[in-house]
């Protein structure tokens, strides 16, 4: 028999990833899209030909066919759906970051472990090959000691949505770091083994956005700007993290006054190091017989988003536990919510 799920929230995220990932699985079956815009549901029904559309999630908490469901809401509804559908003994994919903030996030983890339930954070990148295959090298050896590792996540003009969902704090959670800082954030931690954080400093700045009709962009993904809306949010910002593991060392953007999109992790380690240019490949530098080389792994590429989804499924079937679940990427949520807060006291925190 098929594996009934559900979708709640059917936007981008939801339509470019989710969906077409279970519609590609054969072992389940879409019984539900839910949005509380009913043209949304009623459009994924139409478009991919299955399920009911529902505009209220609590309809599918009341359905004991459906044994797990994809949370693809805005960050602001993270938390309380997916502890409600943990609690009606669903298991839960909730798409990143886990929550708006760490207290979020830490009661969606006690939910998931009263319940026993599965609940996984969209972290999709642990599925990615190239970060895989980093993470194979440095847990091999290859790199040496991997002593700091510097992230970049920044961009010319890419703030999502001006106005919206994406650049009100109290929605969100947060701007470029909690959007686009996570999948970095996390997977440094997951290629170096998920290293306990020790000290974080973070400057956060809301700078280019907050005048709004005054921004200047050539492309807005997220919408177009809503300048009755809020703009709250870190633009760009910039930290440092001791870990029991590397020191690691962070840039973001989603808007600078620098004209270049700089998104790469470089793994420095004293035997090698490794760039990873984000969602693509990487190269390795290092010393082969006193000569100075670096290569480029050619290999094809899987989609990360259904090697998350069909892992997703296949867990829930066997009860192993996954890279993505909440026990372990929480690091990141409490990682985050230091880094603002070390912004808002302008001092260092001590994580211990
Ligand atoms: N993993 C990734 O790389 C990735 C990429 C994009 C977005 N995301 C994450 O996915 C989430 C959604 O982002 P998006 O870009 O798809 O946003 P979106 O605005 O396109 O879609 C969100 C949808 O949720 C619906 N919604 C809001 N409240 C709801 C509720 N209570 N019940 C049911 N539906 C509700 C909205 O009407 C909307 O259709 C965010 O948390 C974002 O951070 C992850």
């Amino acid at each position: 028999m098929t594996m009934k799920v559900a979708i709640i929230g059917c936007g981008t995220i939801a339509n470019s990833a989710h969906i077409p990932a279970y519609m590609k699985n054969k072992e389940v079956e879409i019984k539900y899209f839910c949005d509380i815009i009913p043209e949304r549901a009623k459009a994924a029904v139409e478009k991919y030909g299955c399920g009911i559309a529902v505009t209220d999630y609590k309809e599918i908490l009341k359905d004991p066919e459906v044994t797990a469901v994809s949370v693809c809401t805005p960050n602001k509804e993270h938390a309380y759906i997916s502890i409600d559908c943990l609690r009606a003994g669903k298991h839960v994919l909730c798409e990143k970051p886990a929550a708006r903030t760490y207290a979020e996030a830490l009661e969606m983890q006690k939910a998931a472990q009263e319940t026993g339930k599965i609940l996984n954070i969209g972290v999709v990148n642990r599925f990615n090959d190239s970060v895989n295959r980093i993470k194979e090298y440095i847990d091999s050896g290859k790199l040496g000691e991997v002593f700091h590792v510097y992230v970049s996540f920044r961009s010319h003009r890419s703030i999502p949505g001006l106005g919206g969902a994406f650049t009100t704090k109290e929605i969100a959670g947060g701007g470029a770091l909690i959007d686009w800082g996570v999948h970095f954030l996390d997977i440094v931690m997951y290629c170096c083994g998920d290293p306990k954080p020790i000290t974080v400093t973070g400057e956060a700045f809301c700078k280019l956005g907050k005048n709004m009709k005054e921004y200047v962009y050539t492309s807005m993904w997220a919408g177009p700007p809503k300048y009755d809306g809020i703009y709250d949010v870190d633009d760009s910002i910039t930290g440092m993290i001791r870990t029991e593991g590397p020191v690691i060392t962070f840039n973001g953007a989603w808007a600078q006054n620098i004209g270049e999109r700089e998104m790469y992790i470089d793994f420095m380690g004293d035997k090698a190091g490794i760039r990873l240019d984000y969602g693509a490949g990487f190269t390795l530098y290092t010393v082969e017989n006193g000569a100075l080389v670096s290569y480029k792994p050619q290999f094809n590429m899987t989609n990360h988003f259904e090697n998350e989804i069909n892992a997703f499924v296949d867990c829930i079937k066997t009860g192993k536990k996954l890279a993505s679940h909440i026990d372990t990427v929480i690091i990141t949520a409490k990682i985050m919510q230091a880094i603002y807060d070390s912004s808002d006291q302008h001092r260092e925190i001590v994580l211990g």
